[in-house]
């Protein structure tokens, strides 16, 4: 047998990898690159909590690290972070769920590539919401599974409906979709009543049900609905990043349909062996902290009602409805038919950082740009007078 191709140190990387970019890092190094210059700048564009991990979550890591047993646990999760998850829905939901659904997952990330792989085929079509969170399409293409992009409109609060998924189906028919409320970018949320529908939609169209609740907790204009609450047959994915702000920790959840946790385990066993264990420790103790974290809530509470009172008062009065996470999506195209650039803009001359909207939507996504409020109170005061002054010179 002869070699067909010569033997060269150049490896190509396989199609599947290649995934899209995140364009908000280039924001975030153009944004060090101007605080490494002196700027102080705003930062309007990370999608992650400033504040740390509740104190209860902390000792408990600090104290299992230095009795320094840190072995793998068992692949779904220690069983006692399993039972208190389990009992969180009670307490949060008043739903009793069984811990034998609960898998411990490497954050809501973990999660997703579990989810997918044990519910979908290579080659199966997944509905999901544009504008939604870039990794949703480039997990599923690496995969190989199809991403679906519907896009969605102001009068459904930017979330997929039974119509649009069921013109979808028609179109070209799909094996699951998956949904995110609170969302982000958008900030929107679906209420019970529209998550039921969809979800029913969904169930006589025979496809799988996902639900990414990680901003769960930070639900502003009424209570956020768990998928878990309504149907059993979805897949829940939740994580300890934001409403517990633990990004770093790598540490979240599934809630999976009675006999699936067998599947998530062979998988988990496979991939990871276990969730790092310390965060696992941490994420336990972190529900007796949800004292402290319901305080960061009302931090986000405050920027929210700074940033939509303070907005329209400087001239961006188009925005969706910041019903709950910490996104604010604000539509510009009043000055702009393209976000990216204006975002560059925003970012030289007013030293506050926003993410474009391409990221998220490749359809409408040059018209908006989204602004975290995950920050400080005082930050989003000056980040408004900023945008103000900028606004006025565009
Ligand atoms: C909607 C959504 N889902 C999932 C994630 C992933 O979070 P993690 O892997 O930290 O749980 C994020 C992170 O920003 C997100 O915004």
């Amino acid at each position: 047998m002869t070699l067909t191709a010569p033997l060269s140190g150049l490896v190509p990387a396989s199609r599947r990898s290649d995934v899209a970019p995140f364009i908000v890092m280039d924001v975030m190094e153009h944004a060090a690159r101007l605080e490494a210059s002196g700027a102080r700048v705003i930062h309007l564009e990370v999608g992650q909590p400033a504040d740390p991990a509740p104190l209860t979550a902390r000792r408990a890591a600090a104290a299992a690290l230095e009795r320094g047993q840190v072995g793998y646990t068992a692949a779904l999760g220690m069983p006692s972070l399993r039972a208190r998850i389990a009992r969180y829905y009670q307490e949060q939901y008043g739903f009793a769920l069984d811990p034998e659904r609960v898998v411990v997952t490497n954050g809501s990330s973990g999660g997703f590539i579990l989810a997918f792989l044990a519910l979908f085929e290579a080659g199966d079509r997944v509905a999901i919401a544009a504008p939604g969170y870039p990794p949703y399409r480039h997990v599923l293409s690496a995969l190989g599974c199809e991403p679906v992009l519907i896009e969605t409109r102001a009068e459904d609060r930017f979330a997929l409906t039974p119509e649009t998924l069921r013109a979808a189906h028609a179109e070209k028919p799909l094996k699951g979709v998956l949904v995110a409320s609170p969302a982000n970018p958008t900030g929107t949320m679906m209420d019970r009543a529209a998550l039921t529908a969809l979800h029913a939609a969904a169930r006589d169209l025979g496809l799988r049900f996902v639900s990414d609740e990680i901003y769960h907790g930070l639900d502003y204009a009424f209570p956020a609905v768990s998928a878990a609450q309504i149907a059993p047959d979805a897949v829940v994915i939740n994580s300890f990043s934001k409403y517990f702000c633990m990004t770093g920790w790598r540490v979240g959840w599934m809630v999976v349909p009675e006999g699936m946790a067998r599947t998530m385990e062979r998988l988990q066993q496979n991939f990871s062996i276990s969730v790092p264990t310390l965060s696992q420790i941490a994420a336990e103790a972190a529900f007796e902290g949800r004292a402290e974290m319901d305080a960061v809530k009302h931090g986000y509470e405050e920027n929210r009602r700074i940033l939509t009172a303070g907005l329209p008062r400087v001239g961006l009065e188009h925005f969706l409805p910041a019903d709950g996470a910490f996104y604010l999506y604000a539509d510009v195209s009043r000055f702009t038919g393209d976000s990216h650039a204006f975002a560059t803009r925003l970012l030289d001359a007013a030293h506050v950082a926003a993410t474009p909207g391409v990221d998220f939507d490749p359809f409408r996504g040059k018209q908006f740009l989204r602004f975290s409020y995950a920050g400080s109170p005082a930050d989003m005061r000056e980040a408004v007078e900023r945008i103000g002054a900028f606004l006025a010179k565009e």
